[in-house]
């Protein structure tokens, strides 16, 4: 079996106990290497004076972590930069919110040759290279200017935006040639992978060989759905025993007979927080029998707080969060409880459980493993209603859930006030459905459908040499 050799820019190292983060991305990457030896090179996450040409390395169980620094200005070009000020908002369809820079770009090209000449000393002829997102589009086309014809797979984890979206940002045209350096392209839903297709086809002369693979310049290059996972059935024990955790407890205690409405999302302008709480505002106008019977808790984790319009989201979701709770709170419930720390995977997974909504309604997302993590979090006798935005990679496989378009504070209001009021026997009938899928499609199916097309991939021609992006 080839080695496997991972890239993103966070990783995540076990802790001393052996447990690592429990990021979508963590998850599903220990599943990988339980099977086969590895390395994991990336961004240490630390900014150090001077810029580094070889990885630090660590050896953990039978994965081996190469981890880079970068300077200041390296993180602040590539990664605040032009990773999440430029791209993220065009990726996420709000081309309103894309700030380009040429610097950033000239920055976060930088840092992927750089990373591309250290990853380049440590690979072995067979390595499978497995590069996971949008800060390392640049990436393979890297390694083959330095000779690599390994098979080099990319999975894209956000969502791949139609071509006039991609179009409207300057250096779009060489991400779309660069992301033809890879062997296998995985984008979340069938959705993205048309969007990826058409982007290719209308900006160069490339050909359509089959559904899945494009023909540009002699290199072919597959583009595919692989709707990424979770590990259902420990998600599903986590559940089961909840960590005796102080936040589950004073969620119990203070919901008395109440019901939880729950969501929780990094807090990013794609996940439509404050529209969310609107459309619960909207809930509670409609339905003022419901006053003081619900509870909505929002986790929302801060993000990438140094980049503007990350601040200026967090301003907007506490004023309309102080708005709606001033305006319909009464001594004894507040409507809104809103908390930003971060909590582990054992005490979301306890809170899910007690919460009879999950509301999941972003303006645009990848997958959204919160949506499967709350529907695998549910008692089966008596389980909670999904209510999800239609912008979710996850709608194309939960259709169990009550499908919404979060730009409609009405539609999400009157699911909102469905879910609350739906018999047993539908919300079983609609869990056992999305249950039916998640146990299907699990992280390990995830892994292995990747990794076999990636194998089975023919190499590429070690005498092609493509112009560096
Ligand atoms: C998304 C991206 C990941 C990223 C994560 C957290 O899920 O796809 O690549 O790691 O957000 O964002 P951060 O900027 O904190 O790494």
């Amino acid at each position: 079996m080839p080695r496997l050799v991972v890239v993103s820019n966070r990783v995540a190292i076990p802790d001393a106990s052996g447990k690592s983060s429990a990021g979508g991305l963590a998850v599903a990457l220990r599943e990988a290497f339980q099977r086969q030896e590895g390395l994991w090179f990336g961004w240490s996450g630390k900014v150090s004076a001077h810029p580094s040409t070889e990885p630090k390395m660590t050896d953990k169980g039978h994965v081996r972590y190469a981890l880079m620094d970068l300077t200041a200005t390296d993180r602040q070009e590539y990664y605040s930069g032009f990773a999440n000020r430029a791209l993220w908002p065009v990726m996420h369809y709000r081309i309103g919110l894309s700030e380009f820079s040429r610097a950033d770009y000239a920055g976060y090209l930088r840092v992927n040759r750089t990373f591309a000449r250290a990853l380049a000393r440590l690979i072995q002829a067979d390595d499978l290279i497995w590069v996971h997102d949008y800060h390392l589009i640049p990436l393979a086309a890297e390694l083959r200017v330095l000779g690599l014809a390994n098979r080099i797979g990319y999975f894209h984890h956000i969502p791949w935006p139609a071509p006039e979206v991609i179009g409207t940002l300057p250096g779009s045209q060489d991400l779309l040639r660069a992301i033809t350096e890879y062997d296998l392209v995985g984008v979340q839903t069938e959705r993205d992978a048309d969007n990826l297709r058409r982007g290719i086809i209308q900006e160069f002369d490339a050909t359509q060989r089959t559904a899945d693979v494009i023909v540009l310049g002699g290199r072919q290059t597959r583009v595919k759905d692989f709707p990424i996972a979770i590990d259902v059935s420990s998600f599903e024990q986590a559940a089961c025993r909840p960590a005796r955790h102080r936040l589950i407890q004073q969620t119990v205690a203070s919901l008395g007979s109440r019901s939880l409405i729950i969501g929780i999302d990094r807090l990013d302008y794609s996940k439509g927080i404050p529209e969310r709480m609107e459309s619960f505002e909207r809930f509670l106008i409609s339905n003022p029998d419901q006053r003081g019977r619900v509870t909505y808790l929002q986790i929302a984790p801060t993000s990438r707080s140094e980049v503007p319009e990350y601040a200026s989201l967090s301003r907007t979701v506490s004023e309309t969060l102080g708005r709606i709770n001033g305006a319909h709170g009464e001594p004894g419930w507040v409507p809104i409880h809103y908390v930003t720390s971060a909590y582990p995977r054992g005490v979301l997974a306890g809170l899910y459980r007690i919460a009879r909504v999950g509301l999941v309604t972003p303006m645009r997302d990848g997958m959204n493993l919160v949506a499967k993590e709350y529907v695998a979090a549910q008692d089966p006798e008596d389980p909670g209603v999904l209510v999800l935005s239609k912008f979710a990679g996850a709608a194309e496989q939960l259709g169990g859930a009550l499908i919404v378009n979060p730009n409609d504070k009405f539609e999400v209001a009157e699911a909102i006030s469905v879910a609350l009021h739906m018999e047993r026997s539908e919300r079983i009938a609609r869990w056992r459905r999305m249950m039916d899928v998640l146990r299907r499609y699990d992280i390990s199916w995830w892994t292995d459908a990747f990794l076999t097309e990636l194998a089975s991939q023919r190499k590429a021609s070690k005498t092609r040499s493509p112009a560096p992006v």
